[in-house]
């Protein structure tokens, strides 16, 4: 099983380099049919390559059922002892399930310790993410912090500069809340064209978890703020030193210093034992390893802040502090991952987020986005939280080109491509939240296109 991951994770590497020059190429201004097009031929082009670019194969399961174990028989491990209550002191799912894992794609970053893995999102269900299943982004690997030495420095313009041991916030006022956390950089292959061959990496860089720690407000509050306090630079822990600036309205707002997440403590390549948590903002913001945080009177311009995290714009301008994530869905439940097995029922179901609050609706569209069918929202509805839809469905057995739309509290309506691409172009990496397509092939394969 591992063997033919691996294998599949290779030939995805190679066709999408082969993909990224493509689009490279063709997106001087040909219509983004054509950007589709060539995409296919790549496609076609390595699967005679040897490439074995199947949709279905990254987070599919294939296996024959043992006529032994099925009615009227009674299954084998009916007949024997199960496993021991203290055989896993520490639990983990199914081996059947092995194939749900965070994956990496390797031509992305020359390193492994300054890069990310993705969420599958296509196997996971209702709104949280597992621990161990959250997408990482890293900048220096992730530290191994023993939470005894660790500490939380508070300075700069505050009355008494602090130190904080691992006990001392926790024995804080504590606050647990849901949100989504979403790396700036989700979807950000697909601007020049439909790229990934899999929802894992054309929108994995999200997760949603209950965090619980200490409001970032009651430590503030406990500093005491000079007058001229604007700004706060959030500094890691880890070999890179990441820092972010954040201005001081968003950090005497919802900001959390983070010490678990989904009811444990952090893992270590969460942020263990602190982390700082940005709910609804640029998730490389949510700093982890927390060891520092300045107030000052105005940003810092730390190199990742004067050379990242600014968006190209079609003019040569660039736009800054463009924190908040914006309004986003995608269909989960039919993807690349998870083609269909003939016609008939099937549901539809996926999940919409934004940094801008709460979702309000959810559209569906079986034609293209010529017609849309308001979703069914199931489950909480929380601020800056991923929310589930849901609408029953029939397929015929056609081509169909499925979409989701997303609406937000405050009336804002997910745009398609061409509307995101009018105004932003396409030499951005960050805030790629345009409505996604999934061609339905009459096979039952699902592919990622782009509509012009
Ligand atoms: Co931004």
């Amino acid at each position: 099983m591992a063997d033919q991951v691996d294998s599949q994770g290779k030939s995805k590497m190679l066709n999408g380099t082969q993909k990224a020059n493509a689009s490279a190429v063709t997106a001087g201004g040909m219509s983004t049919e054509t950007v589709a097009m060539d995409r296919r031929r790549f496609l076609v082009a390595g699967a005679a390559a040897g490439g074995a670019v199947m949709a279905g194969t990254v987070g599919g399961v294939a296996h024959a059922a043992n006529p032994e174990n099925l009615p009227p028989n009674v299954p084998e491990w009916s007949h024997v002892l199960g496993a021991a209550v203290d055989d896993a002191p520490y639990g983990l799912p199914s081996p059947f399930e092995s194939h749900v894992v965070r994956r990496n794609v390797e031509w992305l970053t020359s390193t492994t310790q300054a890069s990310i893995n993705f969420t599958p999102l296509a196997n996971l269900h209702g709104i949280i993410t597992p621990n161990g299943l959250c997408f990482c982004r890293h900048h220096g690997g992730a530290a191994a912090v023993n939470p005894e030495d660790h500490r939380l420095i508070i300075h700069g313009l505050v009355d008494r500069e602090l130190i904080f041991t691992m006990e001392d916030l926790l024995r804080m006022p504590s606050v647990s809340r849901i949100h989504f956390l979403e790396c700036a950089a989700n979807g950000g292959m697909e601007w020049r064209g439909a790229q990934m061959e899999a929802l894992q990496f054309t929108h994995g860089m999200i997760n949603c978890c209950e965090w619980t720690g200490v409001s970032l407000k009651t430590v503030l509050d406990q500093a005491g703020l000079k007058p001229k306090a604007k700004w706060l630079l959030a500094e890691g822990a880890d070999a890179s030193g990441m820092t972010r600036s954040i201005p001081l309205e968003k950090a005497l707002g919802d900001c959390i210093l983070v010490y678990a997440q989904n009811g444990e403590m952090l893992r270590p390549e969460q942020g263990y034992p602190l982390r700082l948590l940005v709910p609804g903002w640029e998730g490389n913001m949510s700093i982890k390893w927390l060891r520092r945080i300045e107030v000052g009177d105005q940003p810092w311009h730390t190199r990742e802040e004067s050379s990242k995290y600014t968006d190209l714009m079609p003019s040569g301008e660039a736009r800054r502090f463009t924190w908040r994530q914006e309004t986003n869905s995608v269909i989960t439940s039919v993807a690349p991952e998870r083609p269909l097995n003939g016609k008939g029922f099937y549901e539809l179901s996926g999940v919409a987020w934004t940094g801008s609050g709460k979702i309000k609706r959810v559209d569906i569209s079986t034609d293209g986005g010529r017609n849309w069918t308001t979703a069914q929202i199931s489950g909480p509805v929380l601020d800056k939280s991923l929310t589930r839809f849901r609408m029953p469905w029939r397929w015929n057995g056609e081509e169909v080109l499925l979409q989701s739309r997303a609406m937000d509290e405050t009336g804002y309506v997910q745009p398609t491509f061409a509307q995101l691409r009018s105004t932003r172009g396409i030499w951005s990496i960050y805030h790629r939240h345009a409505i996604q397509t999934w061609l339905v092939r009459s096979s039952g394969e699902v592919e990622n296109v782009q509509l012009s």
